[in-house]
């Protein structure tokens, strides 16, 4: 498996120092790395059966979007899965309205409509299930675009 995102609010280090110590409690192997899913990935040596992004999407603004999609592609296996999650448009935070909404903390995140991900993702993906839902967590619910797919080949430039 493939995931991207980290322990939020931890320096890189001590969330991947975190990740390690409960993946040895849970008795999981893991490898884990730091890196920027933007860049050319060239740690990322192996190719997976399944990649899964939590809430990553939303921080990638629509002219870095093809680069990484493009990442996921390569480091998937032929039919390979991929689950991606991120904030919807009709979610209610931040301001409530706008494509682009700052948060408490300072970060802008970009709020997508299903249309919009069904554009990005179509070109390397066949789409299995694709739906707004709603995500409760401690402090707050929220509204997000679940997208299911399943890699498919792409003919080159
Ligand atoms: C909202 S958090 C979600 C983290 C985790 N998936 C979770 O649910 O707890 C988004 C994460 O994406 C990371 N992120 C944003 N842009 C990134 C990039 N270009 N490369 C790698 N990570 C990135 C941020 O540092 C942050 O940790």
């Amino acid at each position: 498996m493939f995931a991207v995102g980290h322990y939020p609010d931890f320096h890189p280090d001590s969330a991947i120092k975190r990740a390690e110590e409960h993946a040895t409690k849970n008795g999981v192997k893991c490898t884990f790395l730091v890196a920027d899913v933007l860049g050319d990935l060239e740690n990322v040596t192996e190719t997976f059966d399944f990649a899964y992004d939590w809430e990553l999407l939303h921080h990638i603004f629509l002219e870095q979007r093809q680069q990484y999609v493009a990442n996921v592609h390569r480091l998937l296996n032929p039919k390979g899965k991929y689950l991606s999650l991120c904030f919807n448009e009709s979610d209610p935070a931040f301001g409530g309205a706008g494509k682009y909404r700052r948060t408490p903390l300072g970060t802008v995140l970009y709020f997508s409509s299903l249309g919009e991900l069904r554009a990005l993702f179509e070109p390397c993906f066949t789409i299995l299930e694709l739906r707004t839902v709603e995500i409760h967590s401690k402090s707050a619910s929220h509204l997000a675009s679940y997208c299911f797919m399943e890699r498919r080949e792409v003919n080159g430039p």
